[in-house]
């Protein structure tokens, strides 16, 4: 869960400030595999560890009222994994989902599932519909949920969508513009993320938010996302305020 059940966010007085935070953080959680492995344990339980990190993310989201978080949960190439891993990975959603649901939702967390959804099994596909139906009014954080994502799926769908409006005549060839484009990615009406975070210490972008992140600042660090908690995530938010974003500008 998020938050404790017996415990509610903490007061804003004890929250950590920043003079400048992200609007939308999106974070790789990659690295559960070799933190597992260098304490000897299978991998699903470095992925158990994982979504621990995950609930101290999104709580401390909520502290600094930062309103959008994306995480990377499964990739479209997360399939090549062996079997037994991809399904102790789809257990595991529907776990977290049963579980921190309530918590989620009593908190004003909206869970926002992207990705190609449609070709996951069953139950997890079913949970996620159902968490997001619950939260679909919440306000205080957008959770928007990776899974089955890839960058350039998501692109090509788009595409396709797009030119199936175009000879539906819904819209023209010359109606199209980056705004347009943007409206057909899963992340319709989701501002494009300011910080990439990446644990696990790989300087790649493993098909993520290929469009999304043309100017996101990129943060990473060796640390893997089962020890990646409170304080490293306020480390990169704290190198992310000092950041000078110019947007192909020059400096002011
Ligand atoms: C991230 O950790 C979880 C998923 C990709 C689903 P990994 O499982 O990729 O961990 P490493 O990279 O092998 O350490
Ligand atoms: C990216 O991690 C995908 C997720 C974290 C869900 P991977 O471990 O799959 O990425 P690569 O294979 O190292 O690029
Ligand atoms: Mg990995």
């Amino acid at each position: 869960m998020v938050i404790s059940r017996k415990r509610r966010l903490k007061n804003s007085d004890s929250v950590k400030s920043f003079s400048k935070l992200p609007n939308h953080v999106a974070i790789i959680m990659d690295g559960n595999g070799r933190w597992a492995q260098t304490r000897g344990l299978p991998r699903a339980a470095g992925h158990r560890a994982g979504v621990e990190s995950l609930r101290v993310i999104v709580e401390t989201c909520c502290e600094l009222k930062i309103p959008f978080l994306t995480v990377y949960a499964f990739s479209t190439e997360n399939w090549r994994r062996p079997e037994e891993e991809v399904s102790i990975l789809m257990r595991l959603i529907v776990e977290y989902l049963r579980r921190e649901v309530d918590m989620l939702d009593e908190n004003g967390i909206r869970i926002n599932p992207i990705g190609k959804l449609d070709v996951l099994p069953e139950e997890p596909r079913k949970e996620l519909y159902a968490a997001a139906e619950r939260t679909e009014n919440n306000k205080q954080l957008m959770l928007n949920v990776a899974l089955n994502y890839g960058g350039r799926m998501e692109i090509v769908q788009a595409a396709q969508r797009l030119a199936t409006d175009v000879s539906e005549e819904i819209i023209k060839v010359d109606d199209i513009n980056e705004d347009l484009f943007a409206s057909y990615l899963y992340t319709k009406g989701v501002p494009d993320p300011d910080l990439l975070i990446r644990p696990s210490g790989e300087l790649r972008i493993s098909n993520f938010l290929l469009w999304q992140l043309a100017y996101a600042e990129f943060w990473v660090t060796d640390t893997y996302w089962p020890d990646f908690r409170k304080k490293e995530f306020h480390q990169a938010l704290e190198d992310f305020q000092n950041r000078e974003r110019r947007f192909g500008g020059i400096k002011n």
